[in-house]
């Protein structure tokens, strides 16, 4: 199992890290445009791998497509990040042309590849690699969803008092700092609704501060955030390379599924082997529904400003 992350920047690096911990992949190719830091992170990843325990060979490369030749599973990471106060949506001008030509350059060398987006603003980058490229749409997938349930998850432990691991929950909808849906009426504390333990108001705020959890660690941090957006991707990885038929909320494109078209936006999907196995379906309420549809037409309006 090859897989290449592009962009060895902070997420990218992470993303390499635990793909390697898992062990589940034979090598990692981390590629970067800046001379040497690729190599460099590939190499200090390597001298990890004794202490952590992992066989995954983790090689760098700069700018060399070639190395990342028959990789099953290709991560594009690279752009640039927010900066405190600037939205996702921001990105675009610079992040579009970075994002179209590096998806072109990983499938001259990798036809057969599985494409993961994590560049911002990446419903938009998902759905530009869909109108740039000819790869079927269910090797098309944009990592976004994965990130916010983790945070959704966060929050409601944090609200409950309980350990992380008895709490379940998933964010649908655009990544976006608005158009996030955060599914606290399906939540479960080891399949109890959290519902039964917290308050309609209690269970607002854990929406709102899910929505912003990436704002927050932005204006925290200076810059966005990386362990859980690497430790999110490398769930997506892992789930494909496994073929564990697990279920994410992941960036794909509709066509006419929960009501909407010609968009990707996050629905809870089946990661296996062939990527995007099956797009499911859930009855959502009205609220949850307008929602979507609120959160689709933000996600429309910035695929607008694709120049296709
Ligand atoms: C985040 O929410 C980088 O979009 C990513 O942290």
């Amino acid at each position: 199992m090859k897989v290449t992350v592009v962009g060895a920047g902070a997420v990218g690096a992470s993303c390499a890290e635990y793909i390697a911990i898992k062990n589940f992949a034979s090598e990692v190719v981390l590629l970067d445009i800046k001379e040497g830091y690729a190599e460099g992170k590939a190499m200090d990843l390597m001298q990890t791998a004794s202490l952590n325990g992992f066989d995954t060979k983790i090689t760098g490369s700069t700018s060399d497509y070639s190395k990342t030749a028959n990789s099953d599973i290709c991560v594009i990471t690279s752009g640039i990040p927010r900066k405190p106060g600037m939205t996702r949506e921001e990105l675009i001008g610079i992040n579009a042309g970075i994002v179209k030509s590096v998806s072109s350059d990983l499938i001259k060398h990798s036809p057969d590849t599985i494409i993961i987006v994590v560049s911002n603003p990446m419903d938009t980058m998902t759905y530009l690699v869909h109108k740039t490229t000819d790869l079927p749409k269910n090797r098309i997938i944009g990592m976004g969803g994965a990130l916010d349930s983790a945070r959704f998850k966060y929050r409601l432990a944090e609200a409950l008092g309980a350990p992380i691991s008895d709490v379940d929950g998933m964010v649908i909808g655009g990544h976006s700092d608005k158009g996030m849906v955060p599914l606290t009426r399906l939540a479960t504390r080891n399949s109890v609704p959290v519902t039964e333990f917290i308050s309609d108001e209690r269970l607002d705020q854990v929406r709102e501060d899910t929505k912003v959890g990436g704002a927050t660690l932005t204006k925290l941090l200076g810059t966005s955030a990386w362990y859980a957006p690497g430790a999110a991707v490398s769930g997506l990885v892992q789930a494909i390379a496994c073929d564990q038929k697990k279920i994410f909320p992941c960036s794909t494109m509709l066509e006419g599924e929960y009501g909407l078209n010609d968009l990707c936006i996050g629905v809870p999907v089946v990661l296996g082997r062939n990527g995007i196995e099956k797009i499911v379906e859930i009855e959502l309420n009205d609220a949850e529904a307008a929602h979507m549809k609120e959160s689709a037409e933000g996600v429309s309006k910035t695929n607008g400003l694709l120049e296709l």
